[in-house]
């Protein structure tokens, strides 16, 4: 059966989801999960685009040995020498550039003349050809672009030694067929095209992201791309727990195996969600909560007495019936390291060591620990190392006065401090507290809170979206105490801008002193 490859870009495409924004050790967790799940190529990241970025791309490069990792680079010669600096210690190391081919692009965006993105293309390949063997070129825009033109431009970066050629819909515009035959085209007028890969990048901006991908399935492509739970820019990309699953269950009609294995389906869908603060929908096909779920009285009764009648997807296929370990007061720590075994993380010995006392704590205050409450620790204790840390919380609330805070926090240079504010709620006085503690201009972009399961003792999970400074981040908190989970939100929002500006700062001077940021 004819193989298709899978190339994932959650860490690049996925993390330019406005407000996401990973730790480096969030980031590598994701990569380890990537690995398990048999993808076999990730995007890391940008490494041109921040030197944290840069660092990031550069570690999972070093640390994931059995997937090829990829960084993206603009036709620019700098951005070239970075991805290079960032990737070659990887065990496949392969350089993805790009450049827009769409009237649209090089006449607004580019100001450059068709000639001279055709010229740019080439020279920036061949650049890159001094360093790399393993080469994805893709034409951004291309699904807008003049197939003519596209047509010329790839058959001249694959003599320039592009080893894979993409073929984004950037923007989500094009339509199942068109896809198929845009790529029947190239197939046809790129006369060297049979010496690379052809692969497809879709956007999801009208919903069709997972069905163009499949089409292009369908007309031959070798590799295709995508996101876990189809996050991304705007509406985001292609799902690829959902292309993995349909080409499983409709493999009599497409044909075609990866090496995805889909156990891991339910796993690495939520990571993603929890990690990146981007919550899944519930009807989401294939990873929503509802996706198993049979409501009506006639569909009950048909899955009561043959399960396949309504379910075409079976849970254990996408790994939701594995959780065969449940954690609760009496649980020791072989099983809460087997557990986090069965959850597929992999932690160092310290991190499962903070992460056991805060299990034992929580089986204080809730009698069975589920795997959601295990995830949502690891995403609360992920992020050691200097930052803001609580020394207390006190909020005072009646219906009939302002709402108080008072909180006391040690800095990351170890000073102590404290400060109160009100404001016209209590979450709104704890932000406000937090703000004037750290002395930062924050505003706030957004607030959510969600239980991690159902029952009164659940914990509360609290997401917020800030702008710090220049900075849009985000943060998690999980407490049974909705207030405190929300102080915990704001706080780890301040520290991911604390870090995040920390690295940029450390890591321009090695990056500069390199002599590659220069060019
Ligand atoms: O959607 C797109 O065009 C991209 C390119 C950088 C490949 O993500
Ligand atoms: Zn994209």
């Amino acid at each position: 059966m004819r193989r298709v490859e899978i190339f994932d870009t959650t860490l690049r495409d996925g993390e330019q989801s406005a407000g996401v924004n990973l730790h480096l050790h969030e980031k590598l967790e994701i990569a380890y999960a990537l690995e398990q799940y048999g993808v076999d190529i990730m995007e890391a990241g940008f490494p041109a685009s921040s030197p944290a970025e840069f660092q990031a791309v550069k570690r999972i490069a070093k640390e994931i040995r059995n997937v090829s990792v990829a960084g993206l680079a603009r036709s620019v010669e700098k951005d070239i020498d970075q991805a290079w600096e960032a990737l070659k210690e990887a065990s496949n190391p392969r350089i993805h550039i790009f450049i827009a081919t769409s009237p649209i692009h090089m006449e607004y965006k580019l100001r450059m003349k068709p000639e001279e993105v055709v010229e740019n293309a080439v020279r920036s390949v061949r650049y890159a050809s001094r360093f790399f063997s393993n080469i994805e070129w893709s034409a951004e825009d291309a699904t807008r672009s003049e197939w003519d033109f596209l047509a010329k431009i790839i058959t001249q970066v694959i003599d320039a030694g592009a080893t894979v050629i993409n073929i984004p819909d950037t923007v989500g515009y094009t339509q199942p067929q068109e896809y198929v035959g845009l790529i029947q085209y190239l197939k046809e007028h790129v006369p060297n095209l049979y010496r690379v890969k052809l692969s497809a990048h879709c956007h999801d901006d009208l919903g069709l992201a997972v069905a163009n991908t499949l089409a292009a399935i369908q007309s031959g492509v070798d590799q295709i791309e995508g996101t876990i739970n189809g996050i991304g820019e705007r509406a985001g990309n292609a799902s690829l727990e959902e292309i993995g699953v349909a080409l499983k269950v409709r493999q009599d009609h497409y044909q075609v195996e990866t090496g995805l294995r889909i156990d891991q389906t339910i796993r690495i869908s939520k990571l993603v969600s929890k990690l990146t603060g981007m919550p899944v929908p519930p009807n989401k096909a294939v990873v929503g909560a509802n996706a198993f779920a049979h409501e009506s009285g006639i569909h009950q009764d048909g899955v009561l007495k043959n399960t396949l009648t309504y379910e075409i997807i079976s849970p254990e296929m996408v790994g939701l019936s594995s959780n065969k370990l449940v954690l609760g007061k009496h649980s020791g720590s072989h099983a809460f390291r087997e557990k986090l075994t069965e959850l597929g993380l992999k932690l160092k010995e310290e991190d499962i060591l903070r992460l056991f006392s805060a299990f034992k704590e929580l089986t204080g205050k809730k009698k069975e620990i589920t795997d959601d409450d295990i995830l949502a620790l690891v995403v609360e204790n992920a992020n050691p190392g200097q930052k803001y840390e609580f020394n207390f919380l006190q909020v005072s609330y009646g219906s009939n006065m302002i709402p108080t805070t008072t909180i006391g926090m040690t800095t990351p240079l170890g000073e102590f401090k404290q400060e109160s504010a009100t404001g016209k709620g209590s979450v709104e006085s704890i932000f406000n507290a937090i703000a004037k503690l750290v002395d930062e201009k924050i505003e706030l972009l957004d607030y959510r809170i969600q239980s991690t399961t159902g029952g009164e003792d659940s914990l509360a999970e609290v997401y917020v979206k800030a702008k710090i400074g220049s900075m849009t981040t985000s943060g998690r908190g999980v407490d049974n105490d909705v207030l405190y989970a929300s102080a915990k939100a704001f706080a780890d929002a301040v520290n991911r801008a604390y870090m995040k500006r920390k690295i940029d700062e450390e890591n321009s001077e090695t990056v500069q002193d390199k002599g590659v940021i220069a060019h």
